[in-house]
């Protein structure tokens, strides 16, 4: 049985994960740093990288122990290699490194949207390619097209805000903290989604892409009037935000040669008003739905663990032990 250790550090989580090939998550650990954050109402990045620093080799040590693995049993060490913030990408990155020399085993220097294109494959077996994904996190939006590992076709992305980005900016102007996500989901479900006109940007454009600043924007105006209660605010967001989702699908799913399967990932496939929109969306096209739970749909070193055993599964070539940490790195 081949075992690849993950590790992911490339924005406020540490975690490091042990997985098996046979999708088993043998030991895994996450930590976040949300209480480190959340006083500034986002990631600071010295702060992010320091904690990573302070954290992740005891993290490790644990999972593996946790597991029953030492360094001779591993098949592969897998870290993220970006795209992320730098010194917390670089903090992980080394350690795998360090690992992947001293157990002699292959290096992988994952794309973290990599790890999470391929994460809804770790949790459903009959997962096959290829499938149309819709990756939504705090920094990515995009829409793709999954023909195999390594084989990624971009078909839209945002214009400029992420829909985790929206999120988490409405959730700061409700006063809910950091992060937002989860906090607004919970409070939408008190709310009226039909309470505050909001605008669906790009709604039934011909063109690919999302948009969310202007849906910010309008939540931004509609709070300062002071008339709507916050939980109609976060309802009527969440409606506009996932309205917009399903239309941009829509268009992109009309326009590609079709695919069996609809797959969602990323911190935001743990809303589940999200999820249950796309799970209608693929019923409609007659398309096969499927989603992370709702833990490895925000950021986990198993889904880093996962591309690992992928890439050894299509007998992918180890990356050098100099190869560098990127902040950017499109998929
Ligand atoms: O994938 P992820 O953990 O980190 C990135 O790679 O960005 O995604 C984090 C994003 C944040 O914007 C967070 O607010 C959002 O995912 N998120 C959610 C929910 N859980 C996490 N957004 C909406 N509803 C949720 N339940
Ligand atoms: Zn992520």
């Amino acid at each position: 049985m081949g075992i690849v250790l993950g590790i992911e550090s490339s924005c406020d989580e540490t975690a490091a994960a042990i997985v098996a090939d046979d999708r088993t998550i043998v030991a895994q650990a996450i930590a976040s740093q949300d209480d480190a954050h959340a006083p500034y109402g986002g990631v600071v990045p010295e702060i992010a990288a320091r904690a990573h620093a302070e954290r992740l080799a005891p993290m490790i040590e644990a999972v593996m122990r946790e597991a029953g693995v030492s360094l001779g049993d591993l098949d592969a060490v897998a870290a993220t290699a970006g795209p992320g913030l730098i010194g917390g990408v670089m903090v992980g990155l080394v350690s795998a490194k360090a690992l992947a020399m001293a157990a002699d085993v292959p290096l992988m220097a994952i794309n973290h949207l990599e790890g999470h294109a391929l994460s809804p494959r770790l949790a459903d077996p009959d997962l096959a390619f290829p499938y149309a994904l819709l990756l939504v996190s705090g920094g990515h939006c995009q829409i793709l097209r999954v023909d195999g590992v390594g084989r990624y076709r971009r078909l839209a992305t945002t214009i400029d805000d992420a829909l985790g980005e929206a999120f988490d900016k409405t959730a700061k102007i409700l006063g809910l903290g950091f992060p937002g996500g989860p906090a607004v989901e919970r409070l939408a479900r008190d709310g009226n989604p039909q309470a505050v006109p909001l605008p669906r940007p790009l709604k039934g454009s011909a063109e690919a892409h999302f948009s969310f600043a202007g849906l910010k924007s309008a939540v931004l105006r509609a709070h300062a009037t002071g008339q709507h209660p916050p939980a109609d605010i976060a309802a009527s967001f969440q409606q506009a935000a996932i309205e917009c989702v399903i239309d941009r699908l829509g268009h992109s799913l009309g326009r590609m040669a079709p695919v069996p399967s609809l797959v969602v990932a990323g911190g935001v496939a743990a809303n589940a008003a999200v999820r249950s929109a796309l799970e209608g969306l693929a019923a409609k096209h007659g398309m096969r739905f499927s989603a992370p739970p709702p833990a490895l749909c925000t950021d986990n070193a198993a889904m880093i663990a996962w591309a690992g055993q992928e890439r050894l599964a299509i007998g992918a070539q180890a990356d050098p032990l100099d190869v560098a940490a990127r902040p950017r790195w499109p998929l």
